[in-house]
């Protein structure tokens, strides 16, 4: 298909979608909010108090829902892309998988955090698979981050794709945690390949 062909239905599905109208009215800065939502209402994600890091932030509406939801949070939101600020959550621009970034973010937010979000996913190239390994190799990253950080009754939750990196990602999910399950949102595009990995309890 070619990309003003792909860019126009993108732009009639955002039209006709219910949670991009009720993102709009409830003033959250994207649908994906509803994702975050399903996802805590089923797994009891979040704790007042938590130390939260949000990856892949922007625009921000997980964030926005946590600011919202979470009572006295201490939260670092980060992104390759500026994001507007948002009350209790403390920004950070930069690239995830560089050392340098990892390290302020720990400085900032100090060990034993209790839960680790990443909703990142690489721009996508049109070519379903190589986006899917692009955005698999995040998510292992952010998990490896996970293991090193999360204390031992912390949450890490990722936005997968299903693709030839999903029994890779399952595997370590595995062998760092004790429970590991994939969950796919009713919000999340039935046409789409996104799931969520959940794990919890580290080994
Ligand atoms: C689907 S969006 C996130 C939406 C967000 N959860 C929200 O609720 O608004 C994915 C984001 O991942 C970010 N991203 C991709 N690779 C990244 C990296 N290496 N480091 C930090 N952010 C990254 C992109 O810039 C993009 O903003």
């Amino acid at each position: 298909m070619k990309k003003n062909k792909i860019s126009k239905n993108w732009i009639n599905k955002q039209r006709r979608d219910i949670y991009v109208k009720k993102s709009k009215i409830e003033g959250y800065r994207s649908r994906a909010v509803y994702k975050l939502e399903e996802i805590n209402t089923k797994f009891k994600i979040f704790s007042n108090g938590s130390k939260i890091i949000d990856l892949g932030a922007a625009p921000g509406s997980w964030s926005q829902y946590i600011s919202k939801k979470v009572k006295n949070n201490k939260t670092i939101a980060i992104d390759l892309n500026e994001m507007e600020k948002i009350e209790n959550i403390t920004t950070v621009k930069g690239d995830f998988t560089h050392e340098t970034i990892q390290l302020k973010i720990i400085q900032l937010l100090g060990m034993k955090v209790d839960v680790i979000l990443s909703d990142m996913a690489v721009n996508t190239t049109g070519n379903k698979d190589l986006d899917s390994i692009q955005t698999g190799e995040l998510c292992l990253q952010a998990m490896a981050f996970s293991k090193k950080y999360l204390s031992s009754n912390g949450k890490f939750i990722s936005k997968i794709f299903m693709g030839s990196s999903f029994n890779e990602i399952v595997k370590t999910g595995k062998e760092y945690f004790k429970e590991v399950k994939v969950f796919k949102p009713k919000s999340s595009r039935k046409d789409s390949k996104e799931n969520f990995i959940i794990c919890r309890y580290l080994r």
